[in-house]
């Protein structure tokens, strides 16, 4: 029989995921809190984190991927109706 421990695990694990993107960031979904620097906790719901290594918001994402041609494997970006 599982303990509470067990399933307080279980519920954390599947109240946020990590999603890699095609040629991109780490998606996080959450809640989640990121701790910055100066160790303020600044809560969200989606955080997009650099995994190439170029952006200079670290660890968020920047979009500095896309211009140095970052490539690793991943979910394919969902795109938009009536964009190319
Ligand atoms: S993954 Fe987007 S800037 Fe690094």
């Amino acid at each position: 029989m599982p303990s509470s421990d067990d399933a307080d695990e279980a519920a954390v694990t599947t109240a946020v995921t990590v999603t890699p993107r095609a040629d991109g960031p780490l998606v996080v979904d959450g809640p989640v809190g990121l701790t910055r620097p100066d160790g303020t906790v600044e809560p969200a719901q989606r955080l997009f984190l650099c995994r190439c290594g170029h952006s200079a918001d670290k660890p968020s994402c920047d979009g500095s991927h896309k211009r140095v041609g970052f490539s690793a494997p991943g979910v394919p970006v969902a795109r938009k109706p009536g964009r190319p």
